[in-house]
């Protein structure tokens, strides 16, 4: 079993399930409140370990019952948290959502403690970051720690893969180019690249412009459409799977998490791609953010009952 290093985020998810969203001075009474563990980092932490990998988690968290959470939930799932450190006097790093009744989200996130991990804290990690086969990033932590940790991939030739999410337009084109694996949504690609992206079409010409850029594989992730490969292995499209959404949220985590995992074992792209559109469509029909993702045995009996 190969060993996967997460460096980023996590967050307490405070989600609501919606009607509506409403409007301004205007109170709304909702049907359902949850909580549970997410951030952009932990989630495909919790994507990948569910499914069998050895994952280190390199994080902070605050000074307050939030932490307890997460820190709990990364023992319960058997994800190596030694480099989760709590940071005195801030709040752990928390997600409001808001779910509407067609399964799609708004998110509001308050980086909290995630603000503070530095690329002091990559470097105490090396000895148990040189043994990785691979490193996922997103942009919850602050960019100049993000870019920290591709220089530090780079170095010791470890594979490094961002998920640029949230969005941003502004991502140093330098440290773009020293990317293994970029995975973006539409609306990210579209940021990133200057390009609009509402096609499929769309999606792999503003990918090629990224790849000429220097990335070595863009892997563009389209929702119910599945995901489109661009990248020196050529191009290609992996479809989507049709199933009965309930909850979106973190959908393209399990994505990353899922495709993490499969890419590390043997480093097949395209079967890793097909594993993770399966394993994203499948937490689509759960409720909440880890808490719809599901573990190895689950996810080969919905394969089954999806198969052609
Ligand atoms: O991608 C979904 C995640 O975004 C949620 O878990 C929330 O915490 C935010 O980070």
């Amino acid at each position: 079993m190969s060993r996967i290093a997460v460096i980023g985020s996590n967050m307490v998810d405070l989600i609501t399930y919606i009607e509506r969203m409403p409007a301004q001075g205007e109170t709304l009474e909702a049907p359902r409140f949850a909580m549970g563990c997410g951030g952009k980092g932990a989630n495909q932490a919790a994507a990948a370990a569910l499914l069998g990998a050895d994952v280190l988690m390199i994080s902070k968290v605050g000074d307050d019952a939030f932490a307890d959470t997460t820190l709990a939930n990364f023992r319960r799932l058997g994800i190596d948290s030694r480099f989760v450190e709590r940071v005195p006097g801030v709040s752990s790093g928390v997600a409001p959502i808001f779910v509407q009744a067609d399964s799609h989200n708004s998110i509001l996130i308050v980086k909290g403690a995630n603000a503070h991990l530095t690329g002091a804290d990559i470097d105490r990690a090396e000895p148990l970051l040189r043994e990785c086969r691979l490193i996922v990033l997103q942009l919850e932590i602050e960019p100049a720690t993000v870019y920290h940790a591709i220089e530090f991939a780079h170095r010791h030739t470890i594979p490094v893969l961002l998920n640029p999410a949230p969005a941003v337009a502004a991502l140093s084109r330098e440290h773009l180019a020293l990317l293994d694996f970029l995975i973006p949504n539409e609306s990210e690609l579209a940021l990133l690249s200057g390009q609009p992206v509402a096609s499929p079409e769309a999606a792999a010409r503003a990918a090629r412009s990224l790849v000429a850029e220097g990335v070595r594989h863009v892997i563009v992730t389209l929702g119910e459409q599945g995901a489109l490969y661009v990248g020196e292995q050529g191009e290609w499209h992996v479809p989507g799977q049709r199933v009965q959404a309930l909850d979106t949220t973190g959908a393209g985590d399990a994505f990353i998490g899922c495709f993490a995992h499969h890419w590390s074992e043997d480093g097949d792209i395209r079967r890793a791609m097909q594993q993770a559109v399966a394993y994203s469509a499948c937490s689509v029909t759960g409720l909440g953010t880890q808490s719809s993702y599901p573990d190895a045995q689950t996810f080969a009996r919905f394969k089954l009952a999806h198969s052609a």
